[in-house]
């Protein structure tokens, strides 16, 4: 069993079904609103969990009725929550999400998020040094990730950064990444270049080895003088949110299978995501992605 430590965070989800997005100072009249559990690091612990791995979250919520409800969840896909922090005095990190034709917009408010200290990572050194991967965000504190990066290296364990929502970033912290796994937006950012220039010249500058999502398209991926495409899925789309979390934690799940293996299976878990509305809901389970991966077995 593939043991993955999660760095990241945790936010209850108020998730809007709309016809379409709305211009600045209009009003919409939506089809359906519903809560659910969210945030980048929660969902990666959840898909890394679906899919048959031992996964333990680093993260916090606040003493709020979100923060338990968030914890319930986690608690019954398994996940091992000991160095989750429920804070005092602190609320729980929400995300609006407005959801239209299965695309997003989506407002975070960090809240507890913001409360996840480099400390924290130190006091999970025990649990990091076993863990086989590392997979961090970046919707907690840029001092924790750099920690976890940091420590990661150290302990000579693989940290993936999955560097969203895209910020830009000391190019020696990208070096002590084993993967970035950005989308092409989040690797302009993350380059301090043109989001305009084209994708495969940022892969080429990436300084160390990076998957390049890119939706219904799939993946890029770069590593050394290597390069190669792993074509997408094709699947109907409700809701995109999550897809990118779940492609990361299949990433991390299947990294031992070598790296096109690994996109492979990444791509085909992130389109079966997309099916449902809820950023968790879609995400699937060790046997179908293996139904899905079966059914698209390359001839021979
Ligand atoms: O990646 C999707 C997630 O981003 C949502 O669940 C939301 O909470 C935001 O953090």
């Amino acid at each position: 069993m593939t043991r993955i430590v999660v760095v990241g965070s945790i936010n209850l989800d108020l998730v809007t079904l709309a016809p379409r997005f709305p211009a600045p100072g209009e009003t919409l009249l939506g089809s359906r609103f519903i809560t659910v559990s969210g945030g980048k690091g929660a969902n990666q612990a959840v898909a890394a969990a679906r899919l048959g791995a031992q996964v333990a979250l680093l993260g916090a919520v606040g003493d709020d009725v979100f923060g338990e409800r968030l914890l319930h969840g986690l608690a019954h896909e398994g996940i091992d929550l000991q160095h989750v922090l429920t804070l005092p005095d602190c609320s729980s990190g929400t995300a609006s999400i407005t959801v239209a034709g299965g695309e997003n917009q989506i407002i975070v408010v960090p809240a507890a998020n913001a409360q996840v200290l480099p400390a924290q990572v130190e006091q999970a050194r025990a649990l990091i040094e076993h863990a086989d991967v590392v997979l961090v965000q970046m919707e907690i504190p840029l001092e924790t990730v750099d920690a976890t990066l940091r420590l990661g290296q150290r302990l000579s364990v693989p940290v993936i950064l999955n560097p969203a929502p895209a910020q830009t970033l000391p190019v020696e912290w990208l070096r002590r990444a084993r993967y970035i796994t950005p989308n092409q937006h989040e690797l302009a950012i993350l380059l301090g270049a043109d989001p305009a220039e084209d994708f495969r010249t940022l892969l080429q500058r990436a300084p160390c080895p990076v998957v390049l999502t890119r939706g219904a398209e799939g993946a890029w991926y770069r590593e050394g003088f290597r390069s190669a495409h792993q074509p997408g899925f094709t699947v109907d789309v409700v809701d995109s949110t999550g897809a990118g979390d779940t492609f990361n934690a299949a990433f991390a799940v299947f990294l031992h299978d070598g790296l096109p293996s690994a996109v492979r299976k990444a791509c085909a878990a992130a389109a079966l995501s997309v099916g449902s509305l809820g950023a968790q809901a879609g995400m699937p389970t060790r046997s179908a992605l293996q139904a899905m991966l079966d059914l698209h077995a390359p001839p021979g």
